[in-house]
């Protein structure tokens, strides 16, 4: 459990670190929304996310990709800084990273394949239309979506297959780090467990790095190696969720040991074990009703 401390400014190990965020500050007008924020994203791991609504979240994600330009502070991915690079630079590490943006933000004109094909045509325009065509029907597969779902416009999938959806979007050029912003919201807690155990899999057999936030505290036992909580404009600690509950921040213990925070303890279990008996039934969480 650390807050960052000065010592962390160094890394005896930077191969290990995936993301590292230092002295962070991001600012819209007056309003500041991170200051001092520090924060290492360790190689291969899934790391939550978490902080009240507001607390400047989806800002530090889109700051990581490059979207919010900060004010003050450096962003290293994969050893590689991401401010003041050049365009084409800049290009080459977004080839190694996935984006599920808050809300899911599919292009409502366009297909599900056609979707997860956009990513595809942007970054590398040789593929030709065939083996494009493939991949998209590959990364359907992959995310536990019907074939059929393919030629679907968003509009005419459930809330749980959008997600899935955008998840395969997200993977469509096989990047190394994923970002999720809020991927379960909206989803049943079936729906949003079999999500859970989805992106488990999925980081596991590609050994990818999870940069996940979340409100769902389920999500936060059952997939996260690592747990970030951003209050105060920065990050106030990170660790497992055990060392979390040692700390004395109210947040903290508000959140996890507050009546929800409880639920989520046991509810996990009853969900897991939902989730085992419909896989016994030999049918794929892609025919779940999300
Ligand atoms: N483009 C923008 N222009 C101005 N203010 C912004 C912009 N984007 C975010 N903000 C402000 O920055 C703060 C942090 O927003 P952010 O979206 O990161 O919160 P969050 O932690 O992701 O919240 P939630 O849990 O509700 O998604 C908010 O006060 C928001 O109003
Ligand atoms: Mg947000």
């Amino acid at each position: 459990m650390t807050a960052a401390p000065p010592s962390q400014s160094h890394h005896p190990h930077d191969g290990d670190i995936a993301i590292s965020v230092r002295g962070l500050k991001n600012a819209f007008g007056t309003q500041i929304v991170h200051e001092n924020l520090d924060l290492d994203v360790r190689r291969g791991e899934i790391l939550g996310v978490v902080g009240g609504s507001g607390t400047g979240k989806s800002v530090l994600m889109r700051s990581i990709i490059g979207l919010q330009p900060p004010v003050d502070g450096e962003i290293n991915v994969f050893g590689e800084p991401t401010i003041g690079r050049s365009d084409e630079d800049v290009q080459a590490l977004r080839k190694r990273w996935g984006v599920l943006f808050q809300g899911g933000a599919l292009f409502s004109t366009l297909t599900v394949a056609e979707n997860i094909e956009v990513p595809l045509r942007e970054f590398y325009p040789q593929i030709g239309p065939q083996l494009r065509n493939e991949i998209a029907a590959y990364k359907i597969r992959m995310t536990g979506l019907p074939p059929e779902a393919g030629p679907k416009f968003p509009s005419e999938l459930s809330g749980g297959m959008k997600k899935r959806a955008g998840l395969a979007r997200a993977l469509a050029i096989d990047p190394d780090l994923l970002f999720l912003d809020e991927p379960t919201a909206g989803l049943d807690p079936i729906g949003a467990a079999a999500f859970d155990e989805q992106t488990r899999q999925l980081q596991q057999t590609l050994g990818l790095t999870v940069f996940l936030i979340t409100h769902d505290l389920d999500t936060l036992y059952a997939i996260c190696d690592r747990v970030a909580v951003l209050a105060d404009k920065k990050v106030i600690a990170v660790g497992t969720i055990d060392e979390l509950l040692a700390t004395e921040h109210p947040w903290i213990q508000e959140y996890f040991n507050g009546p929800r925070g409880r639920a989520a303890t046991s509810s996990r279990k009853v969900i897991e074990q939902e989730i085992s008996h419909k896989a016994d039934g030999a049918d794929t969480a892609g025919k779940d009703k999300d």
